[in-house]
């Protein structure tokens, strides 16, 4: 029989488990009053109701803090486009869709669960839910800054991208589909001689399947292979490249920088891969005419996976940054934990 220190032990663990689950029974006294306060207001006010619905942490939005479950958010959550539950499957039911009124899954809504462990030690759950929600706030983090930016905040908090890309790779293996496959397809079937610059490459996967050279940048070198960089100025030279590819790295507010630094580093006549996740565009055909004026002509595109575009763009002419170039704009990856 568990002794009584033992069970006020396992009564601890239970408790700060629940915390991070974000379960109301275990709910810090404050809260719980918060709560109560937004409850009674919502009776006389019909409208506050869904304050109290939505300060209820069940739904536990976690803000740009990440892992603060604490706030009780006085308005309701807004549900952005890209805005979905949580989900351990990259697939998305409509179901699950219909409850937030989205019609199309994002990517963090698919990574949110890398870190997730079935099985396991009380504590070795919350350490995995941690991890979590620390991954969902680097990958909202990533959505919401300059690329300039992100890269100093990965400067002054390295660890925090080796726990991102753990993440990344623990959900990339889930995928059936993997959008980086058919951008690796496509290269293969160019001369050796070829150039690449893989912008964004993570573990530079791209660079160790093909055999042309591939120049590999990201925010931060996890191997040897990557250049560590943001890619709106890499050190490349001007038409030094005959392909660019951008695969779900088009993360950062200034997408016009990353596009005006592809047009750069390409030759007349080079080719732009883009792949990135539906949901992310309002219209992908106003991206295409947009993109146009920064002198890239789409040749193809495949849209019947679900869950992700893929574009692939010919240079046609050299562009230069200026204020005639329209917004270039995607809608960041919001998600809603469960
Ligand atoms: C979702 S991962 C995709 C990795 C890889 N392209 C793939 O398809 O497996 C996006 C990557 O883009 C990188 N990234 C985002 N913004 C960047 C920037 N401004 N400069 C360089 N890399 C960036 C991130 O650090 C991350 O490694």
């Amino acid at each position: 029989m568990a002794t009584r220190n033992e069970k006020k032990r396992q009564k601890a663990e239970k408790k700060m488990l629940a915390k991070v689950n974000g379960n109301n029974k275990f709910k810090d006294k404050k809260v719980q009053k918060k709560k109560h306060k937004l409850g009674k207001r919502s009776k006389k006010n019909k409208s506050d109701a869904t304050i109290s619905k939505h300060a209820d942490n069940k739904t536990g939005a976690i803000g740009h803090a990440g892992i603060d479950t604490k706030s009780v958010k006085s308005k309701p959550e807004k549900t952005s486009k890209t805005a979905i539950e949580n989900s351990n499957s990259s697939e998305v039911t409509s179901n699950e869709r219909k409850k937030v009124g989205e019609s199309k899954p994002c990517l963090s809504s698919m990574l949110g669960s890398g870190f997730s462990i079935k099985g396991g030690t009380l504590q070795q759950k919350m350490v995995a839910k941690l991890k979590a929600a620390h991954f969902r706030y680097i990958n909202e983090k990533l959505y919401s800054v300059s690329g300039h930016e992100a890269m100093e905040f990965f400067q002054n908090e390295p660890h925090l991208f080796d726990l991102y890309h753990t993440g990344y790779s623990n959900q990339l293996n889930q995928w059936k589909y993997k959008p980086l496959d058919r951008i690796i397809e496509r290269i293969k079937s160019l001369p050796k001689t070829a150039v690449i610059a893989d912008m964004g490459c993570g573990d530079a996967r791209l660079a160790r399947t093909v055999e042309q050279k591939v120049h590999s940048f990201d925010l931060k070198a996890i191997n040897d292979r990557v250049v560590e960089c943001d890619m709106s100025r890499t050190p490349l030279s001007k038409s030094s490249v005959d392909v660019v590819v951008f695969c779900l790295s088009l993360m950062g507010t200034n997408i016009v920088d990353f596009v005006l630094e592809a047009n750069r580093i390409l030759r007349n006549g080079g080719i732009m891969e883009i792949a990135e996740v539906t949901s992310r565009f309002e219209n992908w055909e106003n991206f295409i005419k947009a993109l146009y004026k920064f002198g890239f002509q789409n040749t193809d595109k495949d849209l019947k996976h679900k869950l992700f575009v893929a574009m692939s763009f010919r240079k046609i002419s050299s562009v230069e940054k200026s204020r005639d170039l329209p917004r270039l704009q995607l809608l960041p990856c919001l998600y809603k934990k469960r």
